[in-house]
């Protein structure tokens, strides 16, 4: 081997070096990926209770009926609604009063299919909720949760995320009727102000106002509101309830 030679094999050697510790490193990063991955797949992999039943029905128009049959319902054991009788005429308004705990975010949940009753049915339009087509059920309910979740986004986003592609005038409307208008002129960045994680910068009845504004730019046959204004002052609700 010349001098010439045995250079170069150093050379090659040392180059040679990085790949092998990357390839080391790169295998490390797959078997990881896959341990992960076969976790995540576990989760994916499991069915919703609630489903989407595979022969729906839906009526010709909405109009927003809502009928309990004997309703009876429990997370767990526990029965939390029993034998619940309701209806309720399309225009009519409700309000179902009770103290904590008594139920009352349980019925309304029945209502959007994040629960099925465990016994009786629940029927809108005289189509018990299981038949309905779960996206089409849930887009005609305007729910205005009794905890706001707010992204953290321009209050306009926030409003108009109720529906993709709605226009500035739509958002001020629905906020004009939602008496958040105001507070947001007195934002410096009016709608384009940024929220916080989860409405940090808001104050509990903004952000309230903000959800019910989301819930009202879809303009839904039926509207839930879940202790939506126990945040709001007895002014300002009567004024949204006017
Ligand atoms: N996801 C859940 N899993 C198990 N139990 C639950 C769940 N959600 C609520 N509960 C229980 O069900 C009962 C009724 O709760 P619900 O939230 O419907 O009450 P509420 O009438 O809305 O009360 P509030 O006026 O405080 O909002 C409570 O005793 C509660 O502990
Ligand atoms: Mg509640």
């Amino acid at each position: 081997m010349s001098l010439g030679d045995f250079v170069a094999f150093v050379g090659y050697l040392g180059m040679l070096a990085w790949p092998m510790i990357a390839i080391g490193w790169v295998a490390n990063l797959i078997q990881r990926g896959a341990a992960s991955m076969k976790r995540i797949n576990e989760i994916m992999k499991v069915p919703p209770e609630i489903a989407q039943p595979e022969r729906s029905r839906m009526p010709q128009e909405i109009r927003g009926e809502i009928v309990f049959k004997s309703v009876s319902f429990g997370y767990e054991k526990s029965e939390i609604l029993r034998e619940i009788n309701l209806h309720i005429k399309p225009g009519q308004t409700v309000a179902i009063v009770g103290r904590t705990g008594s139920g009352k975010t349980t019925l309304v949940n029945l209502l959007t299919r994040l629960f099925d009753p465990t016994f009786g049915t629940v029927l809108i339009d005289g189509i018990p909720t299981t038949e309905w087509d779960l996206e089409k059920l849930r887009a005609e309910i305007g729910m205005v949760p009794q905890d706001a979740f707010l992204f953290s986004t321009t209050v306009e986003r926030n409003i108009a995320f109720g529906r993709g592609n709605a226009r500035r005038e739509e958002v001020e409307k629905v906020s004009g009727i939602a008496q958040i208008d105001k507070d947001v002129a007195d934002f410096v960045n009016g709608y384009e102000t940024r929220v916080g994680e989860r409405g940090l910068t808001l104050s509990g009845g903004q952000k309230g106002r903000v959800t019910l504004a989301r819930a009202l730019i879809r303009d839904p046959r039926i509207l839930i509101l879940d202790d939506a204004l126990a945040a709001v002052d007895t002014h300002t609700e009567e004024e949204i309830l006017n």
